[in-house]
């Protein structure tokens, strides 16, 4: 989800007011995700490095956070989503991760479609997190070293209860991965356009869908 701020600037207008129809944005993207039968949709939201943006946009974000859950909590749930975050909340106000905590508790048992939040998320602290979670696993002596594979180390990421990635798709013109779904993304089908985060929707997603459509998926055979 990127180019907020320059939509904004394209505007005139302050970051916020990008960031809010970025808002409106993830919302008609659920909608529209929900409508054309995926599975599981995933929404970089907030990186471990957006840390290093000034206080004052990191305030307008996690307000931005609260507003969005308050509001939009009861129509996911009626809409069968379960929500999920990746990423660790340890920095985030104590009000939202009660928030977070009660909206995925709530969700639980949806199966319409899974929404993961990316929040204070960043690939290689993910995968780090999972090397730690398997040594002191190793160190306690339930698994051997050796055992260590692909399916266990899968296993251990904060994605474990996701199906595997098939596209991923990047707004605003940016060719590049930014810490995002790193060991996820090894045979990823990649989009990226131009359009910036508040003008995503029902059509640019469709127009992706149609792309990955067209895309021959071979993961290294013939
Ligand atoms: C993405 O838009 C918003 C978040 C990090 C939540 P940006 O804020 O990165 O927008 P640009 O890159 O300045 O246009
Ligand atoms: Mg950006």
């Amino acid at each position: 989800m990127d180019g907020n701020g320059r939509w904004a600037k394209q505007r005139g207008l302050p970051r916020v007011a990008g960031h809010k129809q970025g808002v409106e944005a993830v919302r008609r993207t659920v909608r529209a995700a929900s409508e054309l039968g995926i599975e599981a949709l995933t929404l970089y939201a907030f990186s471990t490095e957006n840390w290093r943006r000034p206080e004052d946009e990191i305030s307008d974000l996690l307000g931005l956070l609260r507003f969005f859950i308050s509001r939009e909590l009861d129509a996911l749930h009626k809409a069968g989503v379960r929500i999920l975050i990746l990423g660790d909340l340890c920095r985030f106000p104590a009000d939202i991760v009660a928030d977070i905590k009660h909206a995925i508790e709530r969700t639980a048992g949806n199966s319409k479609m899974t929404l993961a939040i990316a929040l204070g998320y960043g690939a290689r602290a993910e995968i780090v997190h999972a090397a730690r979670t398997l040594a002191a696993k190793a160190v306690a002596g339930e698994i051997a070293p050796d055992q260590i594979d692909e399916v266990m180390f899968d296993a251990a990421l904060y994605t474990h209860d996701m199906p595997p990635l098939d596209l991923l798709i990047r707004t605003s013109g940016e060719v590049r991965l930014s810490n995002f779904l790193l060991w996820q993304a090894a045979y990823a089908e990649m989009i990226f356009i131009d359009q910036f985060w508040p003008d995503f929707g029902h059509e640019t997603l469709a127009q992706c869908l149609d792309e990955y459509a067209r895309r021959e998926r071979r993961y290294g055979g013939l």
